[in-house]
């Protein structure tokens, strides 16, 4: 038992200082270093003792034997947000009230000592240094563009960037000077188009170095299809492995579709096909299609039902798009997961 909190300690001291450094820079050097520090340490480790059966940036309180033997990841916790009330109505410049709802990582204990963070312009601009992003989808994925241009962009450039993405149905491209970043959407509203989407990547010299996609309200409204929907995710898989998107330098995440309130769609149609119990049934499909990481595939999750359900009814207008701060939430959390596997994988 004693040699077991030794090793604990040992391990915190170890994985944890770089772990808060790396916090500090993210640029790929430095997590490159990081890595490798974090790769003897395990090396070292795993040599020294049974007890380390997984990577993890997780340092317990009390450690103990069952609780560091189980297979717990801070990427587990990455997405343990809370929202609540902001004490200060401030307006946004386009009148919408995102600004009601706030939200932070849950303060409780193995979030707290993940020790997330918001990351800011400079951290983005780092972490992302000529990386190629490329979002892949419906509106839901067109609003997390934005998010994601609103941190990297001044807001010159960002009056631009938001006109030509909002031009109907179109695909939008930017390079971003500063770090040589490029970000790709590609309008895609049905899984058929990201599969095409995926095989069309097979031409390219270069894969994505971050991939976001998701599927379903399209499909939903216009098929009501749960059994073809499926099919069609299961072509997708297929589409990913044949072109090396899993398994690869590639970091996928699935962005899922939002809550629906469905009093607050704004056709019949879309009431009456765009019910709870169908968007149940598109999810559950979402999950059997293993595409999604924890279930099989490589997809990480950024659950934007839950998301949009805890920011609540004062973040949408049509019970189906919401206000910035939900997908501002989906893109810290994909940050902060692309930060703990870019330093897993080294
Ligand atoms: C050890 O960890 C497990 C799982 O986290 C927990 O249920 C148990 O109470 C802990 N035991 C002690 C002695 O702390
Ligand atoms: C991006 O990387 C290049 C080459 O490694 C470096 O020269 C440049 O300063 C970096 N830029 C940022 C914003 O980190
Ligand atoms: C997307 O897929 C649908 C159904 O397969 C097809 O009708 C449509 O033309 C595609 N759209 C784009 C932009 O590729
Ligand atoms: C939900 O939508 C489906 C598909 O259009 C329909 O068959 C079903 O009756 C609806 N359920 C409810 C409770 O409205």
């Amino acid at each position: 038992m004693v040699f077991v909190y030794v090793c604990a300690m040992v391990a915190c001291v170890v994985l944890f200082l770089p772990m808060v450094m790396a916090g500090y820079h993210l640029s790929r050097n430095k997590m490159l270093f990081f890595g490798a520090a974090l790769f003897i340490t395990l090396a070292v480790g795993v040599h020294l003792t049974p007890y380390f059966p997984s990577i993890s940036r997780f340092t317990p309180n009390a450690p103990n034997s069952s609780s560091l033997a189980s297979e717990i990841s801070c990427l587990a916790y990455v997405d343990h947000v809370r929202w609540q009330n902001r004490a200060l109505y401030v307006p946004d410049s386009d009148g919408f009230d995102s600004s009601l709802r706030t939200w932070d990582w849950a303060r409780s204990d193995p979030v707290l000592s993940c020790g997330f963070q918001k990351l800011g312009k400079k951290d983005v601009l780092d972490l992302l240094n000529g990386s190629w992003v490329l979002v892949a989808g419906d509106s839901q994925a067109r609003l997390f563009v934005v998010a994601l241009l609103g941190l990297v962009l001044d807001d010159e450039k960002m009056i631009g960037a938001e006109r030509d993405l909002f031009k109907r149905h179109s695909d939008y491209r930017i390079e971003v000077e500063e770090n040589g970043m490029r970000i790709d959407y590609l309008w895609a509203p049905y899984t058929e188009n990201l599969t095409i989407a995926m095989s069309q990547l097979e031409s390219e010299s270069r894969r994505p170095d971050v991939l976001v996609m998701g599927s379903g309200l399209w499909h939903m409204l216009h098929l009501s299809n749960p059994t073809d929907y499926s099919n069609s995710l299961f072509s997708l898989k297929r589409s990913l492995v044949k072109n090396k998107l899993v398994g690869s330098k590639t970091h996928g995440y699935w962005l899922g579709m939002p809550t629906l309130v469905n009093s607050m769609l704004n056709t019949q149609e879309k009431q009456e096909r765009m019910n709870s119990s169908t968007l149940e049934a598109y999810n559950l499909e979402v999950y059997r299609s293993k595409i999604l990481h924890g279930s099989g595939g490589s997809l990480l999750l950024l659950d934007v039902e839950e998301l949009s359900r805890d920011c609540g009814l004062e973040c949408t207008s049509d019970g189906m798009h919401y206000t910035k701060v939900v997908y501002e939430a989906a893109l810290q959390i994909m940050l902060n997961a692309l930060l703990i596997e870019s330093e897993q994988r080294i």
